[in-house]
């Protein structure tokens, strides 16, 4: 496999494809300026960005459409040039809501249609706008969760032409089992968005992934923000450990680029955030390097099985995904 910085898209199993570096753009709203979002969009598509990650509930679908299109009218690219991956939040797991939210995220982006829609977890919500539902004592509010009955709503997105490709994050491997495995499946999953990254490279999920031709895109992949809100900081920083940085200075590259390449040579698509403009450029220049198979077995051995992102305050959800070993 050989990837450029010009052309560097994976085949997946609907016969679409998609780049294999993204940029993320979740970035916590309280201490995030207004129209970030938007610039880092332009600056990723003037880099060579193609790929854009992002979600109805990171509330910046509307900079990210803004800056894409304001791309496209200045000629820099065209709409299929642009992969745009948007998801459907947990309280709009039923059926009969999914179109409605997929065309709020496309009204918001200004585009006609998505390239990948996905399930962002597999946790159904109580339904409705209220992003966290919780009762009176501060409990959140779920609710039964079908995940095939989701699944075939994002199926008949696909039908009506209003995305090209739909999948599945956060998903663990029973789950993924449970729409492999339904009756009449139309569409597999074409991707698992999960946590991936060389202290967590999910070695089992990527095997059982492969072996049903489910890509993995991988999220925080350079270990993500230290905010401990919602990230386990007692790991690490994953760009400060000694193997990464002793391999990139071999390179004369950082560690987050030989973090990004170690995804992109296991063919693990690979969404690093940054708003800044040097960082998003650096993480983008993983293309005029590769690293030995010696060093992909070094950066394997880094492998702590722990996460950067357990989602703890829905351990209490039924379908609460990451209790089973993979
Ligand atoms: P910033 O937006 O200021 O660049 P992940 O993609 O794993 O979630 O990591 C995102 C975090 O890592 C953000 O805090 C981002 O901050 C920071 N970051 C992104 N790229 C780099 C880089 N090349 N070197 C160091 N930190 C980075």
């Amino acid at each position: 496999m050989s990837l450029t910085a010009q052309d560097h898209r994976i085949l997946l199993n609907d016969g679409n494809n998609i780049p294999i570096i993204g940029l993320g753009t979740y970035s916590a709203p309280r201490i995030t300026a207004k129209d970030a979002c938007y610039h880092a969009v332009k600056v990723a598509i003037d880099v060579g960005y193609r790929h854009f990650d992002g979600a109805l509930v990171y509330g910046n679908e509307d900079e990210v459409g803004r800056a894409v299109r304001e791309k496209i009218d200045d000629g820099t690219v065209r709409r299929d040039d642009i992969f745009y991956c948007g998801k459907l939040w947990n309280t709009y797991h039923p059926p009969e809501m999914v179109r409605g939210t997929l065309e709020k995220s496309l009204k918001l982006l200004k585009f006609d249609y998505m390239d990948l829609y996905i399930i962002e977890l597999p946790l159904a919500f109580k339904p409705g706008d209220v992003i966290y539902p919780r009762d009176e004592s501060g409990n959140f509010l779920y609710a039964p969760t079908d995940l095939c009955a989701t699944w075939e709503a994002l199926e008949e997105l696909k039908d009506a032409g209003l995305v090209k490709s739909i999948g599945v994050s956060n998903f663990n491997h029973r789950q993924l089992e449970l729409i492999l495995n339904k009756p009449g499946l139309k569409y597999k999953p074409t991707v698992n968005q999960v946590e991936c990254h060389p202290y967590f490279p999910q070695p089992k999920l990527k095997e059982f992934c492969d072996s049903h031709g489910i890509v993995i895109v991988g999220y925080s992949p350079l270990g993500t923000c230290r905010d401990s809100l919602w990230v386990n900081t007692k790991i690490p920083s994953l760009l400060d450990d000694p193997v990464l940085n002793s391999v990139a200075a071999r390179h004369q590259k950082t560690s987050a680029q030989v973090a990004l390449r170690f995804l992109a040579q296991r063919n693990v698509v690979a969404i690093p955030k940054s708003f800044n403009p040097e960082r998003i450029k650096q993480n983008f220049e993983i293309f005029d390097f590769s690293l030995t198979s010696e060093e992909m077995k070094q950066i394997n051995a880094l492998n702590r099985n722990e996460r950067y992102v357990e989602l703890l305050m829905w351990k209490d959800h039924p379908e609460y995904p990451f209790n089973e070993e993979y």
